[in-house]
């Protein structure tokens, strides 16, 4: 039998795990192509591989996971797409059907609009990073090479982490962050790819709760 879309697993979902990954120039409107999400895109295709990274794992969706991606791109910026691990339908292993779930998600909000659900489990929001940063959910962390050893931190309760695309975090998004008390940690001294950062976040996270 075929599955229509990925079963969400997990449970007992247990601290809520959320990433916000920043695309500088991500397009905040429909406007962009499938097959060339590098350049029309604004490198969409970075946030839609972290869209896997976050939300899936083989055979399932993680449940206890929240991503919100921030488009800064041209279009309606800032806007937040918030996909959330609970509700959230028809997320797949390729990167081109999720790209085609971002878009229709895109092309389903109201110009102008305040919060909307776009899609199952896929809110849009007219929202900066300080607002994204200020919501109350857990611990504020920025992933970055420079920071303390994720590895000394104890995880107890929900924990946000900040993330950004190939031009990393700007200086004013990391005073941003900084005024709201986000803790840097370091995933090790190499720097990685966005949705890789992710992965290894989880991985250490699995293993420790
Ligand atoms: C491709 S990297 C950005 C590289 C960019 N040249 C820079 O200097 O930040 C994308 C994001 O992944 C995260 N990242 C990459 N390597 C990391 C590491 N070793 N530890 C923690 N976070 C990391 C950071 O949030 C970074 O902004």
């Amino acid at each position: 039998m075929v599955r229509e879309s990925t079963p969400i697993v997990f449970e007992e979902p247990g601290p809520t795990r959320r990433f916000v990954v920043i695309g500088s120039r991500a397009k905040s409107s429909a406007a962009f192509k499938l097959h060339a999400l590098w350049d029309s895109g604004g490198r969409m295709d970075i946030l839609v591989r972290c869209i896997r990274a976050a939300l899936l794992v083989s055979g399932g969706v993680r449940r206890n996971t929240l991503l919100d991606l921030l488009l800064l791109g041209p279009g309606e910026a800032p806007l937040a797409l918030r996909l959330d691990g609970r509700s959230i339908r028809g997320l797949r292993p390729d990167e081109y059907r999720n790209a085609r779930l971002l878009q229709h998600a895109l092309g389903a909000r109201h110009p102008g609009a305040g919060p909307e659900m776009v899609a199952a489990g896929i809110q849009a929001a007219p929202m900066d990073l300080e607002a994204l940063a200020r919501e109350p959910r857990g611990n504020l962390f920025v992933l970055g090479r420079e920071g303390i050893d994720m590895r000394s931190v104890c995880w107890q309760g929900d924990a946000t982490f900040v993330l950004g695309d190939d031009r990393g975090i700007d200086p004013d998004h990391a005073k941003v962050l900084e005024r709201c008390g986000a803790v840097t940690v370091s995933l090790g001294p190499v720097d990685l790819h966005t949705e890789d950062a992710i992965t290894i976040v989880h991985n250490e996270l699995d293993r420790t709760s």
